[in-house]
């Protein structure tokens, strides 16, 4: 059988998931799937053909119709369907209508960085890392109101912080595979950070969640290391540990050869 890697990261709405899943998904060599892009597609789906929301038999309707080019619809981050995928995603039809797609993904080689909210806890219990994100409700409702406000939306602070606020507590109040920390997963404020820095601390974490799992235990010289630590880059063939093309040896993680920048 193939073996995948897969890093999960999960939390609230506007923590930095998103940007930080991709820029990981780059480094690692992996795929990416934003997971709430299936919801907000589901949404938009439903809103389309009129239903409403709080309708679970037509939400799920709408989840089991859904087809790949859905996730790439216009208008996927509007406030309206955002809103709207977040009162469908309660509904444990709709969840459960999008598991296996959600699964299936994360199982393809060579694995995936999956960003959501469930991942750690139902979707992907397995996960080999798990990142938890969040920010303070005040530095998430700012980079939401700046994301709105450079796509030309007109934005006031105090109304983006209360639909937050609103979707925090839809998506953690939910009966059905709620938004919480996974017990293993690790948790990264990134109140205080840049999207750089955000990067780089989730990137020690995965090295560390590797080398902890007992996979990868070569240490590569601090000197050798760029500003971003380590890069994960796919490499060819089976083994844990090899030697490098200049004879280094090198850490090796399922078939991800974990080199210095
Ligand atoms: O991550 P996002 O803001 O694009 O997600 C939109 C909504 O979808 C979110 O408010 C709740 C739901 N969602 C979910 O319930 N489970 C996920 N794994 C991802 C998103």
């Amino acid at each position: 059988m193939t073996r995948v890697l897969v890093v999960a990261v999960d939390g609230p709405a506007a923590a930095g998931k998103g940007t930080l899943a991709r820029r990981l998904s780059e480094r690692l060599g992996l795929r990416r799937l934003d997971s709430g892009a299936i919801y907000r597609a589901a949404a938009a789906r439903l809103l389309e053909s009129g239903g409403d929301p709080a309708d679970e038999a037509r939400a799920a309707a709408a989840a089991r119709a859904l087809a790949p080019r859905d996730l790439e619809r216009d208008g996927l981050r509007d406030r309206r369907i955002e809103r709207a995928a977040s009162e469908l995603a309660a509904h444990p039809a709709v969840r459960a209508a999008l598991l296996a797609f959600q699964r299936d993904y994360a199982a393809t080689p060579p694995g995936a960085v999956i960003d959501g909210r469930d991942i750690g806890t139902v979707v992907c219990p397995e996960a080999d890392v798990k990142l938890y994100v969040t920010a303070s409700p005040e530095a998430r409702a700012r980079r939401r109101r700046d994301e709105l406000l450079a796509r030309g939306d007109a934005a006031d602070l105090a109304a983006v912080a209360a639909e937050i606020a609103e979707r925090d507590r839809r998506d953690t109040e939910r009966a059905c595979s709620p938004l919480r920390r996974a017990a293993d997963a690790v948790p990264l404020d990134t109140t205080a950070l840049d999207a750089d820095e955000t990067f780089r601390a989730a990137l020690d974490i995965v090295r560390e969640r590797l080398n902890a799992a007992g996979k990868a235990t070569i240490q590569t010289p601090a000197s050798a290391r760029g500003p971003e630590g380590f890069r994960l880059a796919p490499v060819r063939g089976p083994g844990e540990i090899s030697s490098g093309s200049h004879g280094e040896r090198r850490r090796r993680f399922r078939g991800i050869d974990l080199e210095t920048e």
